[in-house]
Protein backbone atom coordinates (compact mmCIF):
# COMPACT_ATOMS: atom_id res chain seq x y z
CA UNK A 1 0.00 0.00 0.00
CA UNK A 2 1.72 3.36 -1.35
CA UNK A 3 0.43 6.59 0.82
CA UNK A 4 -0.11 9.26 -1.85
CA UNK A 5 0.59 13.17 -1.05
CA UNK A 6 0.00 15.67 -2.74
CA UNK A 7 1.11 19.49 -1.87
CA UNK A 8 -0.33 22.06 -4.48
CA UNK A 9 -0.64 25.70 -5.48
CA UNK A 10 2.48 26.64 -3.55
CA UNK A 11 5.62 28.57 -4.71
CA UNK A 12 8.38 25.43 -4.79
CA UNK A 13 11.48 27.15 -4.12
CA UNK A 14 15.26 25.12 -4.21
CA UNK A 15 18.58 26.45 -4.65
CA UNK A 16 18.28 26.56 -7.96
CA UNK A 17 14.80 27.04 -8.93
CA UNK A 18 10.87 29.07 -7.90
CA UNK A 19 8.64 27.45 -9.56
CA UNK A 20 4.92 27.30 -9.10
CA UNK A 21 4.22 23.50 -8.96
CA UNK A 22 2.30 20.63 -7.48
CA UNK A 23 4.72 18.31 -5.52
CA UNK A 24 3.88 14.26 -5.40
CA UNK A 25 4.63 12.21 -2.81
CA UNK A 26 5.07 8.64 -2.77
CA UNK A 27 5.53 7.47 0.87
CA UNK A 28 8.72 8.67 1.59
CA UNK A 29 10.05 9.98 -1.05
CA UNK A 30 8.77 12.91 -3.88
CA UNK A 31 8.03 11.63 -7.20
CA UNK A 32 7.14 14.58 -9.13
CA UNK A 33 6.74 17.94 -9.92
CA UNK A 34 3.95 19.50 -11.99
CA UNK A 35 2.45 22.58 -13.48
CA UNK A 36 -0.16 23.77 -10.89
CA UNK A 37 -3.49 21.76 -11.40
CA UNK A 38 -2.33 19.78 -14.39
CA UNK A 39 -2.17 16.47 -13.02
CA UNK A 40 -5.22 15.30 -11.12
CA UNK A 41 -3.01 12.67 -9.01
CA UNK A 42 -5.26 11.17 -6.54
CA UNK A 43 -3.70 11.22 -2.84
CA UNK A 44 -4.78 10.07 0.74
CA UNK A 45 -3.61 13.58 1.55
CA UNK A 46 -3.47 17.03 -0.01
CA UNK A 47 -2.13 20.04 0.96
CA UNK A 48 -3.29 23.23 0.02
CA UNK A 49 0.06 25.65 0.31
CA UNK A 50 -1.70 28.67 -2.10
CA UNK A 51 0.36 31.77 -1.02
CA UNK A 52 2.94 29.81 0.51
CA UNK A 53 6.23 28.30 0.22
CA UNK A 54 7.18 24.86 -0.49
CA UNK A 55 10.91 24.87 0.46
CA UNK A 56 13.21 21.55 1.48
CA UNK A 57 13.21 20.83 5.24
CA UNK A 58 16.25 22.70 6.48
CA UNK A 59 19.48 21.03 7.64
CA UNK A 60 21.49 21.86 10.33
CA UNK A 61 25.11 20.73 10.15
CA UNK A 62 26.10 21.73 13.50
CA UNK A 63 24.32 20.65 16.56
CA UNK A 64 25.45 19.45 20.17
CA UNK A 65 22.55 17.62 21.80
CA UNK A 66 23.42 16.73 25.57
CA UNK A 67 27.01 17.77 24.88
CA UNK A 68 28.95 17.45 28.26
CA UNK A 69 30.57 20.78 28.08
CA UNK A 70 31.60 22.99 30.80
CA UNK A 71 31.41 21.55 33.73
CA UNK A 72 27.49 20.29 32.52
CA UNK A 73 25.40 18.95 29.71
CA UNK A 74 24.03 21.32 26.91
CA UNK A 75 20.04 21.01 27.79
CA UNK A 76 18.05 19.51 24.60
CA UNK A 77 18.41 15.84 24.62
CA UNK A 78 17.82 14.56 21.05
CA UNK A 79 14.36 13.87 21.70
CA UNK A 80 13.78 17.78 22.96
CA UNK A 81 16.13 19.07 20.69
CA UNK A 82 15.14 17.63 17.52
CA UNK A 83 11.58 17.72 18.22
CA UNK A 84 12.63 21.88 18.39
CA UNK A 85 14.24 21.46 15.49
CA UNK A 86 11.25 20.38 13.18
CA UNK A 87 9.26 23.17 14.64
CA UNK A 88 11.39 25.45 13.44
CA UNK A 89 11.49 23.60 9.76
CA UNK A 90 14.67 21.82 10.15
CA UNK A 91 13.93 17.98 9.11
CA UNK A 92 18.10 17.03 9.57
CA UNK A 93 20.49 17.94 11.93
CA UNK A 94 24.42 16.65 11.97
CA UNK A 95 25.59 16.29 15.17
CA UNK A 96 28.66 15.74 16.94
CA UNK A 97 29.76 13.00 18.78
CA UNK A 98 32.87 13.18 20.76
CA UNK A 99 36.14 10.93 21.41
CA UNK A 100 37.35 11.79 24.66
CA UNK A 101 41.14 11.85 25.18
CA UNK A 102 42.31 8.57 26.12
CA UNK A 103 39.22 6.99 24.09
CA UNK A 104 38.62 5.54 20.72
CA UNK A 105 36.66 7.03 18.30
CA UNK A 106 34.23 3.80 17.86
CA UNK A 107 33.70 4.88 21.86
CA UNK A 108 32.63 7.96 20.94
CA UNK A 109 30.30 7.34 18.39
CA UNK A 110 28.57 4.30 19.88
CA UNK A 111 27.52 6.82 22.79
CA UNK A 112 26.05 9.11 20.63
CA UNK A 113 24.42 6.56 19.06
CA UNK A 114 22.69 5.24 22.03
CA UNK A 115 21.70 8.73 23.05
CA UNK A 116 19.99 9.46 19.71
CA UNK A 117 18.22 6.17 18.89
CA UNK A 118 14.81 5.79 19.21
CA UNK A 119 14.21 9.28 20.22
CA UNK A 120 14.42 11.80 17.30
CA UNK A 121 11.75 13.45 15.49
CA UNK A 122 13.77 13.84 12.35
CA UNK A 123 16.42 12.31 11.01
CA UNK A 124 19.67 12.74 12.26
CA UNK A 125 23.72 12.37 11.05
CA UNK A 126 27.07 12.33 12.92
CA UNK A 127 30.36 14.06 12.40
CA UNK A 128 33.18 13.05 14.74
CA UNK A 129 34.83 15.74 17.30
CA UNK A 130 38.88 14.17 17.41
CA UNK A 131 40.45 15.37 20.69
CA UNK A 132 43.04 12.66 20.41
CA UNK A 133 44.95 12.23 17.43
CA UNK A 134 47.33 8.64 17.34
CA UNK A 135 47.81 5.81 15.15
CA UNK A 136 44.70 3.60 16.09
CA UNK A 137 42.78 7.07 15.93
CA UNK A 138 43.73 7.95 12.26
CA UNK A 139 43.16 4.06 11.14
CA UNK A 140 38.99 4.91 12.78
CA UNK A 141 39.08 7.58 10.74
CA UNK A 142 38.97 5.31 7.39
CA UNK A 143 36.29 3.12 9.29
CA UNK A 144 33.94 5.80 10.09
CA UNK A 145 33.78 6.87 6.47
CA UNK A 146 32.45 3.57 5.71
CA UNK A 147 29.44 3.79 8.42
CA UNK A 148 29.09 7.26 6.83
CA UNK A 149 30.66 9.35 9.46
CA UNK A 150 32.25 11.52 7.07
CA UNK A 151 33.71 14.84 8.62
CA UNK A 152 35.86 14.91 11.83
CA UNK A 153 35.89 18.29 14.23
CA UNK A 154 39.12 19.60 15.00
CA UNK A 155 40.01 22.15 18.18
CA UNK A 156 42.41 24.73 18.31
CA UNK A 157 40.89 26.07 21.16
CA UNK A 158 40.06 24.63 24.89
CA UNK A 159 43.78 23.54 25.35
CA UNK A 160 43.38 20.26 27.69
CA UNK A 161 39.66 19.74 26.15
CA UNK A 162 39.29 19.05 22.99
CA UNK A 163 42.54 20.63 21.76
CA UNK A 164 44.84 19.45 19.12
CA UNK A 165 48.42 20.71 18.23
CA UNK A 166 49.24 21.72 14.91
CA UNK A 167 51.16 18.28 14.51
CA UNK A 168 47.85 16.37 15.06
CA UNK A 169 45.91 18.22 12.91
CA UNK A 170 48.51 17.95 10.21
CA UNK A 171 48.48 14.04 10.70
CA UNK A 172 44.48 14.51 10.30
CA UNK A 173 44.55 16.23 7.22
CA UNK A 174 46.72 14.09 5.69
CA UNK A 175 44.27 11.15 6.32
CA UNK A 176 41.48 13.01 5.71
CA UNK A 177 43.49 13.71 2.17
CA UNK A 178 43.45 10.17 1.63
CA UNK A 179 40.51 9.05 2.94
CA UNK A 180 38.16 11.48 1.10
CA UNK A 181 37.25 12.95 5.01
CA UNK A 182 36.35 16.77 5.60
CA UNK A 183 38.46 18.11 8.75
CA UNK A 184 35.91 20.99 10.33
CA UNK A 185 37.89 23.24 12.47
CA UNK A 186 37.33 25.42 15.43
CA UNK A 187 39.56 27.95 14.42
CA UNK A 188 40.76 29.63 17.55
CA UNK A 189 44.32 30.61 18.88
CA UNK A 190 43.04 28.85 22.16
CA UNK A 191 47.05 28.54 23.96
CA UNK A 192 47.02 32.43 23.21
CA UNK A 193 43.69 32.96 24.37
CA UNK A 194 44.44 30.96 27.78
CA UNK A 195 47.29 33.68 28.42
CA UNK A 196 44.48 36.57 27.87
CA UNK A 197 41.83 34.85 30.17
CA UNK A 198 44.23 34.28 32.90
CA UNK A 199 45.53 38.44 32.97
CA UNK A 200 41.78 39.22 32.25
CA UNK A 201 40.82 37.59 35.46
CA UNK A 202 44.30 38.98 36.89
CA UNK A 203 42.91 42.65 36.58
CA UNK A 204 39.16 41.83 38.37
CA UNK A 205 37.88 41.55 34.76
CA UNK A 206 35.15 38.57 35.10
CA UNK A 207 31.98 39.86 33.52
CA UNK A 208 30.69 38.05 30.32
CA UNK A 209 31.85 41.06 27.98
CA UNK A 210 35.50 40.14 28.90
CA UNK A 211 34.82 36.52 27.13
CA UNK A 212 34.41 39.01 24.00
CA UNK A 213 37.59 40.56 24.59
CA UNK A 214 40.08 38.15 25.28
CA UNK A 215 38.73 35.92 22.57
CA UNK A 216 39.73 37.84 19.94
CA UNK A 217 39.01 38.22 16.23
CA UNK A 218 43.00 38.47 15.42
CA UNK A 219 43.21 35.18 16.93
CA UNK A 220 40.48 33.55 15.22
CA UNK A 221 42.13 35.26 11.93
CA UNK A 222 45.12 33.66 12.91
CA UNK A 223 43.94 30.22 13.37
CA UNK A 224 41.98 30.19 10.13
CA UNK A 225 45.08 31.87 8.35
CA UNK A 226 47.02 28.35 10.24
CA UNK A 227 44.45 25.89 9.36
CA UNK A 228 44.11 27.29 5.60
CA UNK A 229 47.94 26.65 5.25
CA UNK A 230 47.86 23.31 7.06
CA UNK A 231 45.34 21.83 5.10
CA UNK A 232 47.51 23.26 1.51
CA UNK A 233 50.42 21.17 3.05
CA UNK A 234 48.09 18.17 3.40
CA UNK A 235 46.52 18.79 0.23
CA UNK A 236 42.78 18.45 2.10
CA UNK A 237 40.29 20.16 2.12
CA UNK A 238 39.35 22.25 5.22
CA UNK A 239 35.65 23.66 6.49
CA UNK A 240 35.86 26.34 9.28
CA UNK A 241 33.21 26.10 11.82
CA UNK A 242 31.37 29.21 13.06
CA UNK A 243 33.48 32.07 11.33
CA UNK A 244 32.38 35.19 13.27
CA UNK A 245 35.12 37.71 12.34
CA UNK A 246 35.87 39.74 9.38
CA UNK A 247 39.06 38.92 9.13
CA UNK A 248 38.85 35.36 8.95
CA UNK A 249 36.33 35.58 6.27
CA UNK A 250 38.85 37.58 4.25
CA UNK A 251 41.28 34.11 5.08
CA UNK A 252 38.97 31.88 3.74
CA UNK A 253 38.09 34.41 0.52
CA UNK A 254 41.84 34.71 0.05
CA UNK A 255 42.66 30.83 -0.30
CA UNK A 256 39.24 30.56 -1.94
CA UNK A 257 40.27 33.49 -4.76
CA UNK A 258 43.96 30.73 -4.73
CA UNK A 259 41.56 27.74 -5.95
CA UNK A 260 41.82 26.13 -2.66
CA UNK A 261 38.69 23.74 -1.30
CA UNK A 262 38.53 26.21 1.90
CA UNK A 263 34.66 26.63 3.17
CA UNK A 264 33.34 28.47 5.66
CA UNK A 265 30.59 28.33 8.12
CA UNK A 266 28.66 30.58 9.73
CA UNK A 267 25.65 30.95 12.03
CA UNK A 268 22.79 32.99 13.50
CA UNK A 269 23.94 34.44 16.45
CA UNK A 270 26.68 36.03 13.81
CA UNK A 271 24.44 37.89 11.97
CA UNK A 272 22.00 38.73 14.03
CA UNK A 273 23.57 39.40 18.13
CA UNK A 274 26.85 41.42 18.61
CA UNK A 275 28.85 42.41 21.92
CA UNK A 276 26.11 44.68 22.67
CA UNK A 277 24.50 41.91 23.78
CA UNK A 278 27.36 40.70 25.87
CA UNK A 279 27.70 43.89 27.41
CA UNK A 280 24.11 43.50 28.48
CA UNK A 281 23.88 44.95 32.30
CA UNK A 282 24.18 42.44 35.38
CA UNK A 283 25.01 38.80 34.47
CA UNK A 284 22.52 38.83 31.25
CA UNK A 285 25.84 39.01 28.82
CA UNK A 286 25.93 35.08 29.29
CA UNK A 287 23.24 34.47 27.37
CA UNK A 288 25.26 35.56 24.75
CA UNK A 289 28.36 33.61 25.76
CA UNK A 290 29.75 31.21 22.71
CA UNK A 291 32.89 30.65 20.85
CA UNK A 292 33.88 31.85 18.66
CA UNK A 293 32.56 34.84 20.03
CA UNK A 294 29.81 37.64 19.12
CA UNK A 295 31.84 40.55 17.63
CA UNK A 296 31.29 44.27 17.10
CA UNK A 297 28.35 44.97 14.46
CA UNK A 298 30.30 45.97 11.91
CA UNK A 299 31.54 42.51 11.34
CA UNK A 300 28.32 41.70 10.28
CA UNK A 301 28.22 43.20 6.84
CA UNK A 302 31.12 40.92 6.10
CA UNK A 303 29.37 38.03 7.13
CA UNK A 304 26.32 38.89 4.79
CA UNK A 305 28.60 39.91 1.85
CA UNK A 306 30.25 36.22 2.26
CA UNK A 307 27.44 34.45 2.00
CA UNK A 308 26.12 36.24 -1.19
CA UNK A 309 29.48 35.75 -2.69
CA UNK A 310 29.74 32.00 -1.78
CA UNK A 311 33.07 32.96 0.61
CA UNK A 312 30.62 31.60 3.28
CA UNK A 313 28.40 28.82 1.96
CA UNK A 314 26.99 26.94 4.85
CA UNK A 315 24.36 28.79 8.10
CA UNK A 316 24.31 26.29 10.72
CA UNK A 317 23.21 27.06 14.44
CA UNK A 318 26.37 25.34 16.70
CA UNK A 319 22.91 24.65 18.69
CA UNK A 320 24.51 24.28 22.57
CA UNK A 321 22.15 25.25 24.82
CA UNK A 322 22.99 26.14 28.29
CA UNK A 323 20.02 27.33 30.69
CA UNK A 324 20.40 31.06 32.01
CA UNK A 325 19.76 29.71 35.47
CA UNK A 326 21.41 26.76 36.87
CA UNK A 327 24.27 26.53 34.07
CA UNK A 328 25.40 29.98 32.82
CA UNK A 329 25.22 30.62 36.30
CA UNK A 330 28.66 28.47 36.76
CA UNK A 331 30.57 31.52 35.65
CA UNK A 332 29.30 33.73 37.90
CA UNK A 333 32.57 35.42 38.80
CA UNK A 334 34.55 34.61 36.23
CA UNK A 335 33.53 34.57 32.77
CA UNK A 336 35.84 31.51 31.64
CA UNK A 337 33.46 29.35 33.60
CA UNK A 338 30.29 30.38 32.03
CA UNK A 339 29.55 27.18 29.66
CA UNK A 340 30.19 28.29 25.90
CA UNK A 341 26.97 27.84 23.51
CA UNK A 342 23.79 28.99 22.08
CA UNK A 343 20.40 27.76 21.65
CA UNK A 344 18.95 28.40 18.47
CA UNK A 345 18.26 25.10 16.19
CA UNK A 346 14.48 25.75 15.90
CA UNK A 347 15.37 29.96 14.81
CA UNK A 348 17.72 29.31 12.03
CA UNK A 349 15.16 29.28 9.01
CA UNK A 350 12.84 32.13 10.38
CA UNK A 351 16.01 34.13 10.90
CA UNK A 352 17.31 33.40 7.75
CA UNK A 353 13.90 34.26 5.94
CA UNK A 354 13.97 37.81 8.19
CA UNK A 355 17.43 38.15 5.85
CA UNK A 356 15.41 37.78 3.18
CA UNK A 357 12.56 39.89 3.31
CA UNK A 358 15.26 42.28 5.01
CA UNK A 359 17.57 42.33 1.59
CA UNK A 360 20.91 40.50 2.88
CA UNK A 361 20.18 37.57 0.29
CA UNK A 362 17.56 35.73 -1.77
CA UNK A 363 14.97 33.21 -1.28
CA UNK A 364 17.02 30.99 -3.25
CA UNK A 365 20.36 31.83 -1.03
CA UNK A 366 18.25 31.21 1.97
CA UNK A 367 17.56 27.78 0.63
CA UNK A 368 20.87 26.80 -0.94
CA UNK A 369 22.81 27.90 2.63
CA UNK A 370 20.42 26.40 4.93
CA UNK A 371 19.16 23.26 2.75
CA UNK A 372 21.43 22.60 -0.08
CA UNK A 373 24.66 23.72 0.51
CA UNK A 374 25.05 21.74 3.75
CA UNK A 375 24.01 18.71 2.08
CA UNK A 376 26.28 18.88 -0.28
CA UNK A 377 28.93 19.73 1.89
CA UNK A 378 28.50 16.74 4.33
CA UNK A 379 27.02 13.84 2.14
CA UNK A 380 23.28 14.02 2.09
CA UNK A 381 22.17 15.60 -1.18
CA UNK A 382 19.61 15.33 -3.15
CA UNK A 383 18.25 12.76 -0.39
CA UNK A 384 18.48 16.22 1.38
CA UNK A 385 18.39 19.80 0.95
CA UNK A 386 16.04 19.75 -2.02
CA UNK A 387 12.75 18.86 -3.62
CA UNK A 388 13.13 16.75 -6.73
CA UNK A 389 12.15 13.36 -7.93
CA UNK A 390 14.00 10.87 -5.77
CA UNK A 391 14.67 12.85 -2.96
CA UNK A 392 13.45 12.41 0.71
CA UNK A 393 9.90 14.16 1.28
CA UNK A 394 11.66 16.47 4.12
CA UNK A 395 9.43 19.10 2.96
CA UNK A 396 8.53 22.26 4.84
CA UNK A 397 5.50 24.21 4.10
CA UNK A 398 5.92 28.20 4.79
CA UNK A 399 4.33 31.06 5.32
CA UNK A 400 6.06 34.22 4.08
CA UNK A 401 3.27 36.73 5.53
CA UNK A 402 3.23 35.51 9.16
CA UNK A 403 4.14 37.34 11.67
CA UNK A 404 6.05 35.85 14.96
CA UNK A 405 7.61 37.13 17.97
CA UNK A 406 10.64 34.89 19.11
CA UNK A 407 10.78 33.99 22.99
CA UNK A 408 11.21 31.12 25.42
CA UNK A 409 7.59 31.56 26.48
CA UNK A 410 6.40 30.02 23.02
CA UNK A 411 9.51 28.33 21.66
CA UNK A 412 10.09 24.54 22.32
CA UNK A 413 13.71 24.11 23.00
CA UNK A 414 14.74 23.35 26.49
CA UNK A 415 16.16 26.58 27.28
CA UNK A 416 14.95 29.42 30.31
CA UNK A 417 15.76 31.60 27.60
CA UNK A 418 15.75 33.05 23.64
CA UNK A 419 18.65 34.43 22.34
CA UNK A 420 16.07 36.32 20.55
CA UNK A 421 13.73 37.59 22.91
CA UNK A 422 11.21 39.83 21.28
CA UNK A 423 12.59 40.01 18.03
CA UNK A 424 9.93 39.90 15.08
CA UNK A 425 10.24 38.06 12.06
CA UNK A 426 7.97 38.01 9.36
CA UNK A 427 7.45 34.05 8.30
CA UNK A 428 6.60 30.89 9.79
CA UNK A 429 6.52 27.83 9.42
CA UNK A 430 3.63 25.61 9.00
CA UNK A 431 3.50 22.23 8.12
CA UNK A 432 6.69 19.74 8.38
CA UNK A 433 6.78 16.88 6.25
CA UNK A 434 9.88 14.21 7.64
CA UNK A 435 10.04 11.54 4.75
CA UNK A 436 6.58 12.31 4.16
CA UNK A 437 5.04 11.96 7.48
CA UNK A 438 3.64 14.95 9.04
CA UNK A 439 5.95 16.35 12.30
CA UNK A 440 3.95 19.47 12.27
CA UNK A 441 0.76 19.86 10.96
CA UNK A 442 -0.66 23.26 10.41
CA UNK A 443 0.97 23.86 13.75
CA UNK A 444 0.41 21.26 15.79
CA UNK A 445 3.06 18.58 16.81
CA UNK A 446 2.35 15.69 15.13
CA UNK A 447 5.58 13.85 15.30
CA UNK A 448 6.71 11.39 17.75
CA UNK A 449 10.62 10.29 18.92
CA UNK A 450 11.68 7.39 17.22
CA UNK A 451 10.57 8.59 13.77
CA UNK A 452 13.85 10.14 12.90
CA UNK A 453 16.86 8.09 11.59
CA UNK A 454 20.51 7.64 11.32
CA UNK A 455 21.24 8.68 8.18
CA UNK A 456 24.62 7.86 7.01
CA UNK A 457 26.49 10.37 4.76
CA UNK A 458 28.88 10.14 1.70
CA UNK A 459 32.09 12.59 1.28
CA UNK A 460 31.63 16.15 0.99
CA UNK A 461 29.97 16.51 -2.30
CA UNK A 462 31.66 20.53 -2.59
CA UNK A 463 34.56 19.94 -3.47
CA UNK A 464 35.81 22.40 -6.46
O1 LIG B 1 30.35 27.98 22.15
C1 LIG B 1 30.22 26.98 21.44
N1 LIG B 1 30.39 27.11 20.15
N2 LIG B 1 29.90 25.81 21.99
C2 LIG B 1 29.84 24.58 21.31
C3 LIG B 1 31.17 23.93 21.11
C4 LIG B 1 31.86 24.44 19.88
O2 LIG B 1 32.99 24.87 19.97
O3 LIG B 1 31.31 24.37 18.79
ZN1 LIG C 1 31.68 21.79 18.20
ZN1 LIG D 1 33.64 25.00 17.96
ZN1 LIG E 1 29.82 23.67 17.91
Amino acid sequence: MTTRTVIRGGLVITASDEIHADVLIEDSRVVALAAPGSQDWNADRTIDATGKYVIPGGVDAHTHMELPFGGTFASDTFETGTRAAAWGGTTTIVDFAVQSVGHTLREGLDTWHAKAEGTCAIDYAFHMIVSDVNQETLKEMDLLIEEGVTSFKQFMAYPGVFYSDDGQILRAMQRSAENGGLIMMHAENGIAIDVLVEQALARGETDPRHHGEVRKALLEAEATHRAIKLAQVAGAPLYVVHVSAMEAVAELARARDEGLNVFGETCPQYLFLSTDNLAEPGFEGAKYVCSTPLRPKEHQARLWQGLRTNDLQVVSTDHCPFCFTGQKDLGRGDFSKIPNGLPGVENRMDLLHQAVVDGHISRRRWIEIACAAPARMFGLYPKKGTIAPGADADIVIYDPHAQQVMSAETHHMNVDYSAYEGKRVTGRVETVLSRGEPVIDQREYTGRAGHGVFTPRSTCQYLA
